[in-house]
């Protein structure tokens, strides 16, 4: 018995010894040839997320045209700027691409998880990715309102927890009084 746990043990070491190269080529790989630029680009988004109307939301949204010409891009809110973030939401891809491929949900299905995706979607989404486009010290405030909430707020509440429908402008699953 006791020699068969150390036999599977060192089984299950080996195998751990194997995969730590394979996973760093494969991580190097996806750097290196671009695939990490490739799957963050709006149209790899778009090539899944037609059925679930974030694209025309989004095109409908402020930060997918307005007067100043600049645009925000899925990626510029979705994937993080730190490298360890931005991994953790990449690996979170391949589920993803799972759930597209294999549980392949029905558009019906689709909405019935927005809330939940929606929720979801928010608590990645990193304060630093607005404050690229967001200089808040030099915003003037255009009402008290705006004021007093970035004033005592902002560092301790997260962006979106205020601002929970910035990207995808306007949502039936918005509740009345909530703010952009
Ligand atoms: C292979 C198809 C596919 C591609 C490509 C894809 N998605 Fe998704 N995405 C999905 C599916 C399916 C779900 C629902 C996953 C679930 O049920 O857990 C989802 C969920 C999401 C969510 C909500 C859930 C969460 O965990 O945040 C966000 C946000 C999201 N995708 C953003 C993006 C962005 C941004 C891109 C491009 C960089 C992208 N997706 C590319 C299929 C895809
Ligand atoms: C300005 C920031 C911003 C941009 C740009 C943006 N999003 Fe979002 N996204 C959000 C926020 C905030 C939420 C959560 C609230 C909501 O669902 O509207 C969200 C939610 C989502 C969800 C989950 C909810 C659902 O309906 O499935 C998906 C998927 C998603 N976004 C994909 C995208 C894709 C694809 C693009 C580019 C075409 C994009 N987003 C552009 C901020 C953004
Ligand atoms: C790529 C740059 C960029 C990013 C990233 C970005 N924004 Fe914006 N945002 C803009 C631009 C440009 C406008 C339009 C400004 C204008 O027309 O005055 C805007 C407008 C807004 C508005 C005003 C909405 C309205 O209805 O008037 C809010 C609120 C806002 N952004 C919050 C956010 C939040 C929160 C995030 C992060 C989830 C974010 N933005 C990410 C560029 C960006
Ligand atoms: C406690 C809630 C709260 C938090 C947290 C918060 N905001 Fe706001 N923000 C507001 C309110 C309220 C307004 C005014 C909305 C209005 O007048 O419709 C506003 C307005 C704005 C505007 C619009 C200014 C304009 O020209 O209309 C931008 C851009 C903005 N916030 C960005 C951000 C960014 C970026 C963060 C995170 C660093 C953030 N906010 C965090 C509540 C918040």
């Amino acid at each position: 018995m006791k020699t068969e746990t150390g036999q599977s043990k060192s089984f299950i070491k080996m195998r751990i010894a194997w995969l730590l190269p394979v996973c760093l080529a494969l991580a190097t790989l996806f750097f290196l040839t671009g695939a990490s630029e490739y799957t963050s680009q709006t149209d790899f988004c778009q090539s899944c997320h037609e059925m679930n109307k974030v694209v025309s939301t989004w095109q409908n949204s402020i930060h997918g045209a307005n007067e100043s010409g600049i645009v925000a891009e899925c990626k510029d809110c979705h994937i993080p700027r730190n490298l360890g973030n931005k991994l953790v939401v990449k690996a979170g891809k391949l589920k993803e691409l799972y759930v597209h491929s294999v549980v392949r949900p029905t558009n019906f299905e689709f909405r019935r998880m927005t809330p939940e995706l929606a929720d979801r979607a928010r608590s990645k989404i990193d304060d630093q990715n607005c404050l690229a486009c967001h200089d808040l010290k030099r915003q003037v405030p255009n009402s008290e309102t705006q004021q007093i909430a970035h004033s005592t707020s902002v560092g301790t509440a997260a962006c979106v927890s205020c601002h929970q429908w910035v990207g995808h402008a306007p949502r039936e699953i918005k509740k009345e009084g909530e703010i952009r």
